[in-house]
Order: structure tokens, then sequence, then C-alpha cells
């Protein structure tokens, strides 16, 4: 029996932070940094267990997106993983509905920065690919990103999905 838990980050507990730090860690291949975790803090975490096992994680942060001359207050998806032999299995769906319902009580939209491989699975849940340049508002003033991955959901307000999108700044990936 699996069972899915919404929690904020102060309600986790650390031996539930260290088991999701350490399955994102496998689920990335070694492609997981310090700074990709504090990434992941500070908001809702979604956590699917089995008995005991942790085998899905995923949690939303709040993080403001510059766009149209607004500072939107961004529900920002962060660590998505579910262990590689547990996938397909409805899990990955069920920790981004959870999310999903936070960013619609919470935020003025969803954001996330995707990898390739989960793309046509945020596509199919309704999140929108953004077409327009990225930027992020660094120490130097705002500088132009490279990513063609970032994906919304559901905003009341009039995005213009080509038009210009800039996050706000962090250590390490800034999208
Ligand atoms: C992306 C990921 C979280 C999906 O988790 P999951 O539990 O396998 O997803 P689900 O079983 O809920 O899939 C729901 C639907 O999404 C789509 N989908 C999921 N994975 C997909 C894939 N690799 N390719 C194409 N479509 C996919 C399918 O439509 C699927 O429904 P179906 O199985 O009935 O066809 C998981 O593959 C993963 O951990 N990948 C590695 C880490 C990663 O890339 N994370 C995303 C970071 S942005």
């Amino acid at each position: 029996m699996t069972e899915l838990r919404l929690s904020h980050t102060a309600e986790l507990g650390r031996a539930t932070l260290k088991a999701a730090r350490a399955l994102l860690a496998k689920v990335f291949e070694g492609d997981f940094t310090d700074h990709d975790w504090e990434h992941a803090l500070g908001g809702m975490h979604a956590v699917v267990w089995d008995g005991d096992e942790l085998i899905g994680h995923a949690s939303v942060v709040q993080r403001r997106l510059l766009h149209g001359a607004r500072a939107l207050r961004a529900g920002y998806v962060e660590g998505v993983g579910v262990r590689a032999d547990r996938r397909r299995e409805g899990h990955g769906a069920a920790m981004m509905a959870a999310l999903e319902r936070v960013v619609r009580g919470a935020y003025d939209l969803g954001a996330l920065g995707s990898t390739d491989e989960a793309m046509p699975f945020y596509a199919g849940r309704g999140w929108k690919l953004w077409q327009g340049p990225c930027s992020a508002l660094t120490p130097n003033g705002i500088t132009r990103t490279a990513e063609d991955c970032i994906y919304v959901f559901e905003s009341e307000l009039a995005l213009d999905l080509y038009g210009e999108l800039t996050c706000d700044w962090r250590d390490g990936d800034v999208w």
C-alpha cells in the first residue's frame, strides 16, 4: 500500500528529509547538488511512501517571476523524482496533483524547469512550455539565460508565453 503525504519542510522531520535527499541523489544519478536540494526546501513537499520506503518526492516553493512589469508570486516545483523501479505507476501524477492544488490555492502561477525526459509528463498535465526568452535577476542586473524547458501552470493572469520571463536570484542553477 502506498501513501501520499503533503507537508511543509518544517513538519517533515530529519529522517524523511534525509530519505528524500537520498532518493533524489539516486534518481538524478549523482547529478544532484547541494544547491539543488536547498532549492527544494522551504515550501510544501509531496512524498510517497510504500511502507517505510520513500519512493517519490516533489516540492513547491515560493519564488518571484518578473513578467510584463509585474513580480508574480510563483509556486516553483522542485525535486521531482520517483524511484526508477516504481515509475509509470501514477506516483508522479499523484504528487503533481497535490502540488498543483497548492499552486492554485496559493500562487499567481506554477512554474518549473523540466528535464528533457519529463517534458511529456508535464505537458500531459496541462503545463505550458514557455516560448519566450528567459532571464534571471542577478546581482549584476537582468541576465539572459539559455533555458528552453520552463513550464508554467494555470494562471488567471494574462501571461504572454512569447514574452520575457525573469526569475529571482539564487545560488546554483537559477531556473
Ligand atoms: C518524471 C517522473 C517523475 C514521472 O514519474 P512517474 O511516477 O513515472 O509518472 P506517472 O506514472 O504518474 O506518469 C503519468 C503520465 O505521465 C506521462 N509520462 C510519465 N513519464 C513519462 C516518460 N518518461 N515519457 C513520456 N511520458 C511520460 C505518461 O502519460 C504517464 O501516464 P501513463 O503511464 O498512463 O502513460 C519520473 O519519470 C522520474 O522520476 N524521472 C527521473 C527524474 C526526472 O526527470 N524528474 C523530473 C525533474 S523536472
